[in-house]
């Protein structure tokens, strides 16, 4: 899949827009709890408060093996104020948002006597941002830290909000904390390096913002060359405004904030499946968008979505992404994995459902029958399909 991709262009120009500093490229979004720092200079604005944080006693800078290969020299161009500071690896992927690494990154924490004024940059994907805001949550009660998004999946989602956590025994953040970073930081540049199975996984969470709220972007998701990284970078721009934007209405998920879970309640389960089996194990993109299949034809079943509306986003999600097959024992035992979700409450599950291409309601209670059902319609579709791209 990856070796069929074109690769990613610096081609289309993004409009300057100043921050105070006119000469730097850069746009600041505000999310509430914190600001979103996005563009070429991103980087540079970073290098301007870290360096100024005189009350900073250290730095450390958390990644996976990969990122602190191939990003690291780049952050480090841009940000020399980090230039000593002490790195601390990783291994790429999700099981490292485990208990067994929450207690070596502690400990090397305590080993180099990181007080309380030490700061935390989260140099990577998704996986880092969760687990680094974690680990900034909980060391010594709350230490400061700056995200550094290095996918298209910790750009336009998981570095926003102050969502941090870790798995526990199987089940996906299942302990953790809301922690506002500092700020993230959004440099496009560090995409170019990006396989084409990574970048689609972060473009399912652009996905997703058109449909809860914004059609247009929608529409220009699906149509866009992603593979040019000047057009991807206004998407991401664009999709990471959305996420802030909703973030700033509803910064602890009391209400709004939960359209973000369209795809999320089945997809999580799905995702968790998928783990059982590590040779069929899915990026949480691409079980989110299994996940939103399933809840668009849920959106249509209870009479929320029209007809067209829900073949038009299942037909685009099943060309573009990689479909999830299963056994008929399957369904039951995603549903099982499903009952720690976080979202469900009295004891039923709770919904976020399209009303419209870019409108989604929440909290809407379905059954463990009306999920069945939809893995099983999920299960028709997958045999009956065959990809385009
Ligand atoms: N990833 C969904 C949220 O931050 O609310």
């Amino acid at each position: 899949m990856a070796g069929s991709f074109v690769p990613l262009v610096y081609a289309a120009g993004r409009p300057k827009v100043g921050m105070g500093t006119a000469s730097l490229d850069v746009r600041k979004v505000d999310a509430g709890g914190h600001p979103v720092v996005i563009g070429p200079d991103a980087l540079r604005v970073l290098d301007q408060e870290i360096g100024s944080a005189s009350t900073a006693s250290a730095f450390f800078i958390l990644g996976d093996t990969n990122t602190l290969r191939h990003c690291l020299p780049e952050l480090l161009a841009h940000v020399p104020t980090l230039r000593e500071a002490s790195t601390i690896a990783v291994p790429p992927g999700e099981p490292s948002k485990s208990l067994a690494v929450c207690q070596d990154i502690w400990r090397h924490l305590m080993d180099s006597e990181a007080d309380r004024k030490c700061h935390l940059i989260n140099l990577g994907g998704g996986v880092i941002s969760d687990l680094g805001g974690f680990i900034a949550a909980t060391y010594k009660r709350g230490i400061t830290f700056h995200n550094v998004p290095t996918s298209v999946m910790g750009m336009v989602d998981a570095s926003i909000g102050g969502k941090t956590g870790i798995d526990l025994f199987g089940v996906k953040n299942m302990v953790g904390a809301f922690h506002d970073p500092a700020a993230a930081y959004i440099h496009p540049m560090f995409l170019k390096s990006l396989g084409k199975r990574e970048l689609m996984n972060g473009v399912a969470e652009m996905v997703k913002h058109g449909l809860v709220q914004d059609a247009k972007h929608w529409d220009a998701v699906r149509t866009a060359p992603l593979q040019d990284l000047g057009t991807l970078a206004l998407l991401i721009e664009h999709s990471a405004e959305i996420k802030a934007g909703i973030v700033k209405r509803d910064p602890r998920e009391h209400d709004q904030r939960k359209v973000l879970n369209f795809g999320h309640t089945i997809g999580h389960g799905i995702e968790a499946h998928s783990w059982e089996s590590p040779h069929r194990s899915l990026l949480h993109g691409e079980a989110v968008v299994a996940g939103m299949v399933c809840e668009t034809w849920l959106s249509w079943r209870t009479g929320s979505l029209d007809r067209g509306a829900h073949d038009q986003v299942v037909e685009h999600l099943l060309d573009l992404y990689p479909t999830y097959r299963m056994e008929s024992s399957d369904p039951h035992r995603i549903i099982a994995l499903m009952r720690n979700d976080k979202k469900n409450s009295e004891g039923s599950f709770r919904f976020s459902l399209l009303t419209d291409i870019g409108e989604a309601k929440v909290d809407v209670a379905i059954s463990a029958a009306q999920i069945q059902e939809a893995l099983e319609h999920y299960r028709s579709l997958v045999k009956g399909h065959s990809r385009k791209a």
